[in-house]
Formats: structure tokens, sequence, C-alpha cells
């Protein structure tokens, strides 16, 4: 397996608090703290920890959003980091995201179809429409539901359309930040299954994110554990849920709840 991303020793720091009067420093809350992996092609990275970990502020350094995080992020081979305007809008086409929460991030005021052709619409090319539609329908939605708006679909069927808008443009890889939270436990095993049959015809690989290890451990080929903005742990994925070493990860698995709801 070829490495399509590589982090090393990624620091982000965030000011906190007032600057007090005269004093030049400002206090800093570290949010990643050293963080060093690789995700292979068409490999799942699950990421799993607690709230405020650092996990969204993670994606957020891979999309180059934070110019002065610390170390190296290389994206087939280009560090983010260094990247200038016209490198950086090439990595932020070929990696998308897919939010928590599909309801607050579509615009309301546009169909499923518009949504989905607004990223071509920035990239230019032809046929745009015809291009949404098919991958509406290979995310399961039916002519039907292109004309409609975000208000008028359910919880699951907004997410494959956040699931088609990401993946309108052809990405290599997708960061899905808490892509099921949102949804009810049945749902997010269809959102799942959607994702792993479009890795599958796409070649994609995932950066997956979730406070829900029994959910990152459905989809992910290696889990990654965050603790305090740490990646205290990562290893394959049967590793991790059956041998785990750090005492954070064993102390998420043992909060898992069973799946077998007959098993006690
Ligand atoms: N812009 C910011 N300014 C200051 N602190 C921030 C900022 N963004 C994030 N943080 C802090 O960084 C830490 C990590 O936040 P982050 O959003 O990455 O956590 P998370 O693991 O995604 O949590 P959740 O599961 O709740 O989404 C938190 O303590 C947060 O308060
Ligand atoms: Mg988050």
């Amino acid at each position: 397996m070829t490495d399509l991303l590589t982090l090393n020793h990624v620091v982000k720091k965030f000011p906190v608090g007032r600057k007090a009067l005269f004093s030049k420093e400002r206090k800093m809350f570290t949010a990643i703290d050293d963080v060093s992996f690789t995700l292979g092609e068409k490999e799942t990275l699950g990421i799993v920890g607690e709230s405020g970990s650092g996990k969204s502020t993670l994606a957020r350094c891979i999309l180059g959003l934070y110019p002065d995080a610390e170390g190296e992020i290389l994206y087939k081979g280009k560090d983010v980091l260094k990247a200038d305007a016209k490198e950086l809008k090439a990595i932020r086409r070929d990696v998308q995201m897919i939010f928590q929460d599909p309801y607050s991030s579509l615009n309301p005021q546009m169909t499923a179809e518009e949504i989905v052709m607004e990223p071509l619409r920035n990239l230019g090319g032809e046929n745009i429409r015809e291009k949404a539609r098919e991958t509406l329908s290979l995310c399961g939605l039916s002519k039907a539901h292109f004309g409609r708006f975000p208000h008028e679909f359910s919880g699951g069927q907004r997410q494959r359309i956040g699931v088609a808008r990401a993946l309108v443009v052809e990405p290599t890889l997708i960061l899905a930040d808490e892509p099921t939270s949102a949804l009810d436990v049945s749902i997010q095993a269809q959102i799942i299954n959607l994702l792993e049959e479009l890795q599958e015809e796409r070649n994609l690989s995932y950066l997956f994110i979730s406070h829900d290890i029994a959910v990152v451990e459905h989809i992910a080929d290696r889990i990654g554990v965050m603790y305090r903005g740490q990646l205290v742990e990562i290893n394959d994925r049967d590793s991790i849920m059956e041998n785990p070493r750090d005492d954070y990860t064993k102390k998420l698995l043992s909060a898992v709840p069973p799946m077998d709801p007959h098993c006690k």
C-alpha cells in the first residue's frame, strides 16, 4: 500500500483568554500535540477520542486551514503547510469533507441537485447537472429527490446529499468528521455501508472520525486513539479492539455497550 498522507510531529496551538496588558506573551492551548501517522491508498483510518480531544482540529490541519500548525503534513508528497494558494486549491479538491450535521451544512435554499452541482460550478466543465444527478443516484437517491430542498429529506437522506457533494469532484481522500453521529443507529449502518460501497467503486481513502469506537470498528482498517491532542495509540483494528495497549483505549473499550441486545 502506498502512503497517501503522512503527518510528522504535527502541533496546533490556539491562543486562549485575553492578552494581558503590557504582556507580549499569549497563553496557548495545544489542541494537537505531536501527532504522527500515515494513511495508505484505499485505506480507512478511524480516529476515535472523546469530545475536545482534537479530532476536528486534526481534519482542519490536513485541509491546510491552519497555516500556523507546526510539523509536516505530506499529501501525495506535498507539504500542505508549505503549499501555495494554487497547490492548496488542488489539495482541497482532492481531499473532501463530510460533516456531522448534514442539515446545517446544506444550504436550505438550494435543491439537492443544486447543492451537488455547486462544487462543480466552481471548477467549470460541462454537463454538471448530469454529473450531479449521477452522483446523487450513486448515493442512493432517486429522480424524485433531485429537486427537493434539504428540509424535505430525512436525516439519513440528507447525509446522502452530503456524501454526494463530497464525491462529485472525484476526490481521493475523504475526511468524514462524525458523519453518522446525528443519525439513528439503523440509519448509521446504511451510511457506513454506502461509504464502504463507494470506497470499493471509487478507490477512496477515508479518515473516519468518531467519538464512538463501536462505529469506527465497523469501517476502519486501522484505528488511531486521540486523547487530549495526542495520538496515544494507533494499530490495526483487531489489535486495538482485542489487545489495546494504552490505558485510555482500554477505558474507551470498556465503555462500549454490547452490540447484541440479548448479550449480558
Ligand atoms: N478556534 C479555536 N480556538 C481556540 N480553541 C479551539 C479552537 N478550535 C478548537 N479549539 C480547542 O481545541 C480542542 C480540540 O477541539 P476539537 O474541535 O478538535 O475537538 P473534537 O475532538 O473534534 O471534539 P468533538 O468530539 O466535540 O467534536 C478543544 O479543547 C477546543 O476547545
Ligand atoms: Mg469535532
